[in-house]
């Protein structure tokens, strides 16, 4: 440890907030830790936190010169994804929870909990780590404190939120409620023994109680499953805290079009995971767009209110991004590439004889040789056999601070206004490149219906549609058809309703080949909407929305004939009729729940169509 990290003593409370300390108190009898460390969130102390697992195994540092301050970390090959099937909304009703999610009686999950986290600390350090997902200053932030014995989840969180003194000092200030968040990796250490590079439980249970707002988190020590603030708290907590406070939060990236002129449209937008979020957050212009920029303020998640004046504003819960690595270059996300370069953490990639890292996607020309994401030897021959350097779900954790076009307001306590919202998925057929919902139910309506095919890496038969509401199928808090009814609320409060859109990148011809190219071209949809957010773009009207013509679409830069484009937008009757049975499937489920907005919007969908 560093001087100043040594010379404090770490298990003294760094809050003076009573409720604080006798839980953490509480909680040291409940899970009996070998120590108690209250983490301050200075560089000493994250410095100090790498190198003990640099010395454990944990993390390998990566060469100071090509990777600054940048530290690799395999899991256990048990431990590399988030675990829907093992989490759990345990609301006092299971109707509560809708159909959508796992329950379990809270009561009887509260037992098993606690037989579970008796003695689960045995061995290790507790962490006592404070954080604020969005700026300290913002009145949309909201605090959590995680007690959880694996440091990597503490540097990790570091990076993914605002932690330690600054975030208990406005604890002590006694003005917002805190959400506790129990975390342990579950494997006790005996006197004597070894520790082994990732501990990790093979039972494991992600559980949220949303009335008593807590989160237990048990087993695993992996990215959605353990840090605790991103998908647990600012998505399955906080959609039940928006619910009560007329709010959304949401799984959106959000991000700024600046035109030549200068005038500035900030856009949220909910795809799917694995459906390329982060590199529409980041997206580079293409030729032909010379003076328009795109400014990011997140990859994953929004918190959305409406202000005094009844508009839309939206802030990044998030410090950091949690990135998916494979598929991630100079020329699918350079931004992301400068991002992840330096103070970065990497997690079950392939590590490079020079001490740097690779992914599958990541270069042209795979290294001679790596040690893969277990350790094994990994040369481009045996790659050719489909075993992948890289696990395809690997992940950077870099500070989105270091994003070349982070925007000026990113932090901004107010947040920025909301002009569109965009909702999109991967689907083969049936949807065309970009149409907008004719109004805000209808757009609820189109949300409410999205689905994605589900690729090699999902579970499930590859290609069948998945219906995953507004993304959030794995993230919602609560019963879906109650969210539907709260989106619809929401629109009440507004004055300036932002427009609705649907976009889809991943449309195939009759060959099986995408007919867009996606990426940065992906910039010409984007000045459509930003266009016909502010009224200024023309379309046409179709049976499911407002639809481009080829001639409102700007081709500067790019060769795209007009029977190219009009295969991306075609509106193909009979394939709807099968898309709007599909939509029936998601709402048999919710039926009792689903409100009638949605309904009549079904039946006007089956009038146009
Ligand atoms: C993510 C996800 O990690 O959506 O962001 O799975
Ligand atoms: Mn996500």
């Amino acid at each position: 440890m560093s001087q100043e990290t040594e010379s404090r003593n770490l298990s003294a409370p760094l809050s003076r907030n009573k409720h604080l300390c006798r839980w953490v108190e509480k909680m040291v009898a409940l899970t009996k830790p070998a120590a108690v460390h209250w983490v301050d969130g200075s560089q000493e102390e994250y410095d100090a936190l790498c190198a003990q697992m640099v010395e454990g195994g944990t993390f390998i540092k990566l060469n100071e010169e090509l990777w600054p301050g940048c530290f690799y970390a395999r899991s256990d090959a048990n431990d590399v994804a988030r675990v829907e099937d093992r989490t759990y909304i345990c609301s006092l009703s299971k109707d509560a929870a809708g159909p959508t999610n796992n329950w379990v009686n809270p009561y009887e999950m509260r037992r098993k909990l606690k037989g579970l986290f008796d003695g689960s600390m045995r061995g290790r350090t507790m962490y006592v780590l404070a954080y604020s997902m969005g700026p300290i200053d913002s009145p949309m932030s909201q605090i959590g404190v995680q007690l959880t014995d694996s440091p990597y989840v503490v540097v990790n969180m570091r990076i993914m939120a605002r932690i330690g003194l600054q975030v208990f000092k406005e604890i002590d200030k006694d003005v917002k409620r805190v959400v506790p968040c129990m975390h342990t990796v579950g494997a006790p250490l005996e006197p004597g023994q070894a520790d082994v590079p990732w501990p990790c439980n093979k039972e494991k249970y992600i559980v949220h109680f949303p009335e008593s707002r807590e989160i237990w988190s048990y087993g695993s020590g992996y990215g959605g499953n353990a840090l605790l603030g991103k998908k647990c708290f600012a998505l399955r907590i906080a959609s039940n805290i928006a619910r009560d406070e007329g709010w959304l939060a949401e799984h959106m990236l959000i991000l700024g079009v600046e035109n030549p002129e200068g005038e500035k449209t900030y856009v949220a937008a909910a795809f799917p995971s694995a459906c390329g979020k982060t590199n529409f957050a980041m997206l580079v212009p293409p030729a032909g767009f010379e003076g328009w920029k795109v400014w990011t303020i997140g990859d994953d998640i929004a918190w959305i209110k409406a202000d005094e004046t009844g508009r839309l504003r939206a802030i990044n819960p998030e410090a950091g991004f949690f990135g998916v690595a494979p598929g991630t270059s100079e020329k699918t996300n350079p931004n992301a590439m400068a991002t992840l370069r330096k103070n970065s953490i990497f997690t079950n990639v392939a590590l490079t004889p020079e001490g740097g890292i690779w992914w599958e996607g990541m270069t042209d020309e795979p290294p001679a040789e790596c040690l893969d994401w277990q350790g094994n030897r990994w040369t481009p021959e045996i790659g050719r056999t489909g075993v992948k350097a890289a696990h395809p779900n690997s992940r950077f954790t870099a500070p989105a601070s270091q994003c070349p076009t982070i925007d000026p307001a990113w932090e901004s306590p107010s947040g920025v206004p909301i002009s569109a919202i965009i909702f999109g998925g991967r689907r083969a057929t049936t949807m065309p490149l970009v149409y907008q919902a004719f109004n805000w139910s209808a757009g609820v309506y189109t949300g409410a219906t999205m689905g994605s095919e589900t690729t090699a890496a999902a579970a499930g038969a590859v290609g069948k549609v998945r219906r995953d509401p507004m993304a959030m199928l794995p993230f919602c808090g609560y019963h879906m058809g109650d969210y539907f009814r709260h989106w619809l609320k929401v629109q009440r409060r507004l004055t300036e309703t932002p427009r609705i859109f649907h976009v889809n990148w991943f449309r195939k011809d009759a060959d099986g080949k995408f007919i867009w190219p996606g990426f940065r071209e992906n910039m010409r949809v984007l000045k459509w909407i930003v266009d016909r957010s502010h009224g200024r773009a023309v379309g046409r009207e179709t049976p499911i929305g407002w639809m481009p013509r080829y001639e409102d679409i700007e081709w500067n830069g790019l060769e795209f004939g007009q029977d190219q484009f009009e295969a991306l937008q075609a509106f193909d009757h009979q394939a709807w009729r099968a898309e709007v049975i599909g939509h029936e499937e998601l709402f048999i489920d919710l039926h009792d729940h689903l409100p009638p907005e949605i309904v009549y919007e079904r039946e006007l969908l089956i009038c146009r169509l």
